[in-house]
């Protein structure tokens, strides 16, 4: 068996799970620019680990017999409705992250709506790949439309000219993951409730900063229930409320339509099963974490929070176009900043690298029709004290990455690799083109990836998104290859 014979101690256990987890990137300590979010107060995580541990067995699938859990989930929505100007009969639902909010976003819109035979969702290129994961779940067809390629933001005539009888949902961001820019909600609501369809604001990562800025009396641009029109809106708690991961809250302007958001099963011999969310037996310890955090931080916590991410965002914004080569892309409305190069000496996948070899981690994000490849960074409040040094070592990279040998892969490479087919490609085709990239699959599994990522990153940009998609797929089944004895 890969089970051990026998137990081991807790200290035994816990000391070897401390040695595994040693590489990761740091979840802590402000250099990690994307993924995690960090507040800089340990008491506010340590609050959290004590509430999420004494909640972890509890099963939220019945707050029938779980009473607890009612009124931990409505002080925290109503808290998240509060913040996002929702009219007193509004409601929500806490979630298990920004996904499964989108998603439920989608189910409920389609549920609103039978009798479609193919309904559509209208949305920006920009939208959170949650909505075409949502889609592509629940069998709905989704419309893409170009956004401003100067501005990032959503067309509201493009997007008006894709709705037709069949939409069912129109969605817009605020903000956007890639570049960080609210769209104009008010216009794209407007169209929307004129023809009498849902428009949902995925605030999933900008709704809570930007709901603080307006509380502190910062300039934001409209985004949430103050605009007509708009029926719902996602807002992450595991992102800028800085709770544990695993919290999101998915608001309705309306409780029939949350109500298409459910599922409900009597029909079978077991208990009857409803469920608000996608999940049916899930532990309660990240709302018993998110319900400590907001008590733990108050509304003060939370505004001194928001205004240090401001003050670093402003910091990274007016610091960044003194580096030669490198150029800030749109007008970020939150504290999510995406920037490319505008020197072609300067590959900015190879900044990456030279930024993780000195301790920082800054996220690739790809060209994409018409938008050029950049590297993307979500600036919290723990990245306030780590501005200034963050500049240094980027300038630097960016002079090590003008001198640096050319991480564009060899046009053989690049032939090959656009020559495959993602509808038959095969795991030997697979190996194949990683071992021609210099990629030994045994050290993948056993070690993960090489720091330096550019020519893998250069790799994936040249492929067609679909052929992408199959190769990230067979990446991550070579990368989740069990354990046997
Ligand atoms: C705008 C937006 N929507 C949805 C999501 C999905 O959230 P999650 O990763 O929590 O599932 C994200 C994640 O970054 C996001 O930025």
């Amino acid at each position: 068996m890969t089970l051990n014979e026998n137990g081991r101690s807790p200290g035994d256990v816990l000391s070897d799970l401390e040695a595994r987890h040693a590489p990761d990137v740091p979840t802590h300590g402000g250099r990690t620019w994307a993924y995690v979010y960090d507040s800089g107060l340990p008491d506010l995580d340590l609050t959290m680990d004590a509430a999420r541990s004494m909640y972890t067995a509890v099963n939220g699938l019945d707050p029938t017999v779980f009473s607890s859990i009612v009124g931990l989930e409505n002080q925290v929505v109503g808290s998240v409705l509060d913040l996002t100007q929702a009219p007193p009969d509004a409601v929500g639902t806490f979630t298990s992250g920004g996904t499964e909010s989108c998603m439920l976003a989608v189910k409920a819109a389609r549920d609103a709506r039978p009798g479609i035979a193919r309904p559509n969702l209208v949305a920006p290129v920009t939208v959170h790949a949650a909505f075409v994961k949502g889609c592509e779940y629940f069998g709905l067809d989704i419309r893409l439309v170009p956004v401003d390629p100067v501005t990032f933001r959503a067309d509201p005539e493009a997007m008006a000219a894709a709705m037709d009888e069949s939409t069912v949902l129109v969605v817009c961001s605020a903000v956007s993951y890639a570049h960080g820019v609210c769209d104009p909600v008010p216009e794209i609501a407007r169209t929307s409730a004129e023809r009498g369809i849902p428009c949902h604001v995925d605030g999933c990562i900008g709704g809570w900063v930007l709901g603080w800025w307006r509380r502190i009396g910062l300039p934001v641009p409209e985004w949430d229930f103050a605009v007509d029109g708009v029926t719902s809106i996602s807002v992450d708690l595991h992102k800028y409320a800085y709770a544990s991961k695993g919290a999101s809250t998915l608001l309705f302007r309306d409780a029939e339509l949350r109500r298409a958001s459910y599922f409900a099963s009597a029909d079978w011999p077991g208990y009857a099963m409803i469920n608000t969310t996608m999940q049916s037996t899930k532990s309660a310890g990240p709302l018993a974490a998110s319900w400590a955090a907001f008590e733990y931080l108050g509304a003060d916590g939370y505004a001194r929070l928001a205004q240090r991410t401001r003050a670093a965002t402003d910091a990274l914004v007016a610091g960044l176009p003194a580096i030669p080569g490198l150029r800030l892309l749109g007008s970020p409305d939150a504290s999510l900043v995406a920037v490319a190069s505008d020197d072609p000496r300067v590959d900015v996948f190879v900044v990456a690298d030279e930024m993780r070899e000195r301790g920082w981690y800054l996220q690739p994000q790809f060209a994409y029709v018409g938008l050029p490849r950049n590297l993307h960074l979500t600036v919290t409040a723990a990245s306030l004290d780590n501005v200034e040094p963050l500049l240094s070592d980027l300038a630097e990279s960016v002079a090590a990455a003008r001198i640096a040998p050319s991480a564009e892969p060899a046009p053989e490479l690049v032939e090959v690799a656009r020559s495959l087919d993602p509808s038959t490609l095969t795991r030997e085709e697979f190996a194949g083109l990683l071992a021609f990239a210099g990629l030994d699959p045994a050290a993948v599994v056993g070690g993960g990836l090489p720091m330096r990522m550019a020519g893998v990153n250069h790799l994936l940009e040249v492929m067609p998104p679909r052929l992408r998609e199959r190769i990230l797929a067979e990446f991550i089944g070579l990368l989740y290859t069990p354990v046997r004895d």
